[in-house]
């Protein structure tokens, strides 16, 4: 185990990687490190040495990739917690082998972060040159033929988000100040991730959404797909975090999961009764965090078996984000549903004395 506590998708799976790597033998677009087809396999997994990353329907994973090998650039839109960030991150390790030319959207961003910017001793003590110019992660996806991400993209301010037509549109960033340009390798690429809660998805001028090819990310179809992403997650995150060893009991998560599900939808899994939905977005990534948290809460002050006393404070911390109208909703998810049914007496329990 290495020293890092977030290894990059490419070090985490490097084996995964190289064993795809080598048995790939089909066509792979220029700059590529696989082809499109064992990209695929990399990111859903083939039941055997290479585990799944995204969790989801594969013809979404197929068309995101077969965009990234065509000269427009990939917008992954959904709610939060839908894994855009994720999926994001992994296709840019299988695809460029590099998953860290990241700008991180924010209100902030400058156009630095999407052009270059200057080291000011360096230009003060020289003037302009290649040697005082910084540039960005998406100048260096330029020049290595290599994938950019852009998270967040609908957040930037709309000039920043303007600087970005250019590169996608000429595959070119000019450089006015020393008179060049930068000219795209073969294999550059660019993928945003935006959120559909955020204000401003309907912000991304035309001119720029026309560059991009959408492709919308869904939440989990089925209490039993989203169990398994939650599962394995949950395992996943325990190891990189070296907790103790602890009985994850399938049952525990399946509640938990299928309470996320019954307040997201607004109506119980067995279809009969309705439930207000929290102001919070109820996301299968807040799940995970609320088992997680659960199984530390188990191993370092329980008994080592995940309970329902473990995850009700977390439950509750998740729903429960406008301290007001969110506590009614879940006042009432619990004395109507939570209470009345077979096997969670427990929980029902754990829940109010959890507040
Ligand atoms: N379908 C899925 N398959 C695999 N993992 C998933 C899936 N859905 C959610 N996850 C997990 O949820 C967590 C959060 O995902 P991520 O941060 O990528 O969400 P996001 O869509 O970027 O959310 P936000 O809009 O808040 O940025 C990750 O740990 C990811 O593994
Ligand atoms: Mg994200």
């Amino acid at each position: 185990m290495t020293e890092v506590l977030r290894p990059h998708a490419e070090d985490q799976y490097a084996e995964e990687l190289a064993i795809l790597a080598k048995e790939d033998d089909r066509p792979r677009p220029p700059g590529w490190r696989l082809s499109p087809w064992a990209v695929t396999r990399y990111i859903l997994g083939d039941g055997d040495a290479i585990t799944p990353k995204y969790i989801g329907p594969r013809r979404i994973v197929e068309v995101a990739v077969a965009t990234l090998a065509t000269d427009r650039a990939l917008l992954l839109l959904g709610l939060p917690g839908t894994a855009k960030t994720w999926l994001s991150e992994h296709l840019a390790a299988a695809i460029s082998g590099d998953s860290t030319l990241l700008v991180q959207g924010t209100a902030g961003t400058a156009e630095e972060a999407v052009r270059y910017g200057w080291n000011y001793a360096r230009l003060l003590a020289e003037g302009p040159s290649r040697a005082a110019l910084t540039p960005s992660p998406v100048m260096r996806a330029m020049e290595r033929g290599a994938l950019a991400r852009i998270e967040e993209l609908t957040r930037m301010p709309s000039d920043v988000q303007d600087a970005l037509i250019t590169v996608l549109s000429e595959k070119t960033l000019p450089i006015p100040e020393l008179n060049e340009e930068v000219q795209a390798r073969r294999g550059f690429n660019v993928i945003a991730t935006a959120n559909d809660r955020d204000r401003g998805v309907n912000e991304l001028s035309s001119a720029l959404r026309r560059r991009f090819n959408t492709v919308v990310l869904p939440v989990p179809a089925t209490l039993e797909e989203e169990v398994d992403i939650v599962t394995r997650r949950v395992a996943q995150l325990g190891r990189s975090l070296a907790l103790p060893q602890t009985v994850t009991a399938t049952e525990e998560i399946r509640r938990v999961v299928t309470v996320f599900r019954e307040l997201r939808s607004g109506v119980t899994e067995d279809g009969r009764t309705k439930v207000k939905s929290p102001s919070g977005t109820m996301s299968t990534a807040e799940a995970i965090s609320v088992l997680t948290n659960g199984v530390a809460m188990s191993a370092h002050f329980g008994d080592a078996v995940l309970r329902p006393s473990d995850v009700a404070a977390g439950i509750v911390g998740a729903v429960v984000q406008d301290p007001v109208s969110d506590r009614v909703v879940w006042r009432e998810y619990l004395e109507t549903v939570v209470r009345e049914r077979k096997g969670w007496e427990d929980f029902y329990r754990a829940c109010r004395d959890a507040g």
